[in-house]
This record gives C-alpha cells, sequence and structure tokens, in this order.
C-alpha cells in the first residue's frame, strides 16, 4: 500500500500490539485508518472528520478499500462524540494539524480515553506544557523527516511513562534528548530551529514584540546544542 507517507507509518507505529480500539480525529482521506485495519493491528477504528468533503471522502475510501468491517467514519468535533459513545478507546490519534487546533480538541479530553498519539505540524513545545498540566506521561516520542519536513510524534499516556520535569524535557521531549546523541534528525531539527530564530531576529527591530522571545529561544537551543549535543553529555 502506497497510499500512506513515511508519517503516516511512523503514527501507525506508535500504536502498540494489543490495542484492540483506536481513533484518528480528522482522518481527511482515512488513509492512516485503511493502513491500521489492512496491517491487522486493531479491531476497530473511528476514522472522524469536522468537514463534509473530507468526510464524504473518508466513508468513500473505507468502501473502496474493503475496511468498512473495521473502520468508522464519524461526523463530529474532536472528541465531543466519545461521551456518548461510552467505548474505551486505547489510542486516539490527532495529527497534521497546527498545535492550536489539536490544544482546542483536546480541551474535550474523556476518561474513555487511554492514550493520544499526537503530532502538531508546529510547536510540540506547547503540547508537553499541556501533558504536564494534565499530569500525563510520555509514553514514546520519535522524530520523522518526510517531503523534507521533520515531524514530532509524542504518544501520551495517562498513567505511565516518562514525566515532564523540566524546561528542557518541554522543548526538546523527554525521551528524544535521552537518544539525541544517536539521533542525527534531533541535531538537524534543533541546528534549523537555531538558524529560523537567529534569521528571524535580523528581520525584525529590537523593538518588536517577539524580538524578546526569539532571542530567548535561540539562546536555549543555541545553549542546548553547543554545551549538551557537541559534547554528548544531555541528561
Ligand atoms: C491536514 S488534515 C490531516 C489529515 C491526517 N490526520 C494527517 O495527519 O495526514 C486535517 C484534517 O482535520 C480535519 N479537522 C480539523 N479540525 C477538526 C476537528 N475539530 N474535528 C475533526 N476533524 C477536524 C480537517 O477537516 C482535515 O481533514
Amino acid at each position: 500500500m502506497n497510499i500512506v507517507s513515511s508519517r503516516l507509518i511512523a503514527i501507525a507505529n506508535m500504536v502498540s500490539d494489543g490495542e484492540n480500539i483506536i481513533a484518528d480525529i480528522g482522518s481527511d482521506h482515512a488513509y492512516l485508518a485503511i493502513y491500521l485495519a489492512k496491517s491487522a493491528k486493531v479491531k476497530k477504528i473511528f476514522a472522524t472528520e469536522l468537514n463534509d468533503g473530507p468526510y464524504e471522502i473518508t466513508k468513500t475510501n473505507i468502501r473502496n478499500f474493503g475496511v468498512a468491517h473495521i473502520v468508522e467514519a464519524i461526523k463530529a468535533d474532536g472528541l465531543k462524540w466519545i461521551e456518548d459513545k461510552k467505548i474505551s478507546i486505547s489510542s486516539v490519534i490527532i495529527a497534521g494539524m497546527g498545535t492550536t487546533t489539536i490544544l482546542k480538541i483536546l480541551e474535550n479530553d474523556s476518561k474513555f480515553i487511554d492514550c493520544f498519539i499526537l503530532s502538531p505540524n508546529t510547536d510540540a513545545f506547547k503540547i508537553r506544557k499541556w501533558v504536564k498540566n494534565k499530569k500525563y506521561f510520555i509514553e514514546d516520542e520519535k522524530l520523522i523527516l518526510d517531503n523534507e519536513i521533520i515531524y514530532e510524534l509524542i504518544k501520551v499516556n495517562k498513567y505511565a511513562g516518562k514525566k515532564i520535569k523540566n524546561y528542557k524535557d518541554l522543548f526538546f521531549g523527554p525521551i528524544l534528548r535521552k537518544t539525541s546523541k544517536d539521533n542525527r534528525l534531533f541535531t538537524q531539527k534543533w541546528i534549523l530551529e537555531e538558524e529560523k530564530y537567529t534569521k528571524l531576529l535580523t528581520t525584525i527591530p529590537n523593538d518588536n514584540l517577539n524580538f524578546k522571545k526569539y532571542t530567548k529561544l535561540k539562546k536555549i537551543i543555541g545553549k542546548y546544542i553547543n554545551k549538551e549535543l557537541k559534547y554528548g553529555k544531555a541528561k
């Protein structure tokens, strides 16, 4: 099956063996749900969509790929349908959206959900901040290069995993930063981020509201790259 990108395959790989019921929020084309159904990893997948167009495509693809016995299309906003269904969901996937949209969806977190697999297009920092505030754990973290973009994938578990203890965990990820010495994508990502802020700072005046913020971010990243990555001392 080549309907799925390496990013979607990496997300699917975050679903653990033995997880039975999954929900993919904002399924768009339902490719992730179809891939999970075909790889026989799970027994039931809810592929949900807010918007009419993608919802119709989701339903058509589920039918055309012959996975209607496993994948059920749901038209709903975020997680709002889960309390009514009263079914325990082992992992809810929310991927390919901006952090603001993901955080808005997470406002309807439910006791019926055990884990989240989150892949924001931007700003994973704010996602980890949400995890910390909720006193949840990070079960797994991955970086994946797809179409020249490095994506962060975060599996959040409500009951077990790594705690987010400090700002380094928030920024760089408690699991990712432990593997950073052997992870070239990690180094590449943070060098690119440092470059991004260096460039941004040359384009805005010192009294711009964002100047202080970008200077601080550049400093945090630069310090981490120089002190911890360079000498392999990430702690
Ligand atoms: C860019 S696509 C990402 C598709 C897929 N999840 C991926 O990672 O490739 C985002 C999809 O989320 C849907 N969406 C946005 N907000 C949503 C919400 N609150 N609830 C359900 N779906 C939503 C959009 O209609 C769109 O199809």
